[in-house]
């Protein structure tokens, strides 16, 4: 089934464009199953959901909690979940919690950041039969400020590297995040896998944003996101009438009682 679907994945290489979202809550992981190819249960998960400052103190109890109901309340999508900050440091102890998320969640695979660095760990994971999917350019567990990567030839000629050394470790799929449209579309030539871009252009075989980035939930919107919805202007028009009918008595209604 994993294989099936990790397949399906490979082979829209070069003819469909691959569509993938985030997903952390049940509620929001039925919606985006209907739509989409990958759901990351991404460790944006701890900004998004916790408030913190960036990805670095989420850790794999909290990656659990989420792909769990994730995978759970998904039915056709390859739930992808993240591996968080610290916890593929090196071979074994990548494998131990690789294999923890897996067997725990139900996920179809997990992802990691980096290039080059870790691609001993991805050769690793994968030859115990973890399916990986990679992540280059910016790395968010690695940077506290966002910044364009692949700008000099130099930069260009490093992520270049990473996406070919991590597709020859066997990765299945590579998130392409932040970088310029030349590279993304470079790369993607280069590699035999998919390459999926956030801020990455469209010549990414696929696209990956965060779920509430697209829902106008976020207070931080890069250049690369596209809002299709103002949630935020939603939800606090919906509080403000429900607190105005509460204090003027005009909730409940005879609707909304029981007799
Ligand atoms: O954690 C996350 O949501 C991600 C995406 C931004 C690709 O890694």
């Amino acid at each position: 089934m994993k294989k099936n679907k990790i397949n399906a994945i490979l082979k829209k290489k070069n003819k469909t464009p691959i569509v993938c979202l985030t997903a952390y809550t049940a509620s929001i992981a039925k919606i985006v199953d209907k739509h989409c190819d990958i759901i990351l249960v991404g460790d944006s998960l701890g900004m998004v959901l916790y408030g913190m400052k960036d990805t670095r103190k989420v850790n794999i109890e909290d990656m659990i909690r989420h792909a769990k109901i994730v995978k759970k309340n998904t039915k056709k999508s390859l739930v992808v979940v993240d591996m968080p900050y610290n916890s593929y440091t090196n071979k074994l102890k990548a494998y131990k919690n690789a294999r923890r998320l897996i067997h725990t969640t139900k996920c179809d695979a997990v992802k990691l950041e980096g290039g080059k660095k870790i691609s001993g760990i991805i050769k690793f994971l994968v030859k115990k039969k973890i399916p990986v999917m990679g992540h280059i350019g910016l790395l968010p567990q690695y940077v506290s400020k966002f910044t364009l990567q692949g700008k000099n030839k130099n930069q260009k000629k490093n992520i270049l590297e990473d996406a070919k050394t991590i597709s020859k470790s066997g990765v299945f799929a590579i998130v392409i995040e932040c970088v310029v449209e030349s590279l993304a579309k470079k790369i993607t030539k280069s590699i035999p896998v998919p390459t999926i871009g956030i801020g990455a252009s469209k010549y990414c075989d696929g696209q990956i944003l965060v779920v509430n980035d697209i829902l106008g939930l976020s207070d931080f919107f890069p250049k690369f996101v596209k809002k299709y919805s103002n949630l935020k202007k939603i939800i606090d028009k919906s509080v403000k009438n429900y607190a105005n009918d509460v204090k003027l008595k005009k909730f409940p209604t005879n609707k909304n009682v029981y007799r």
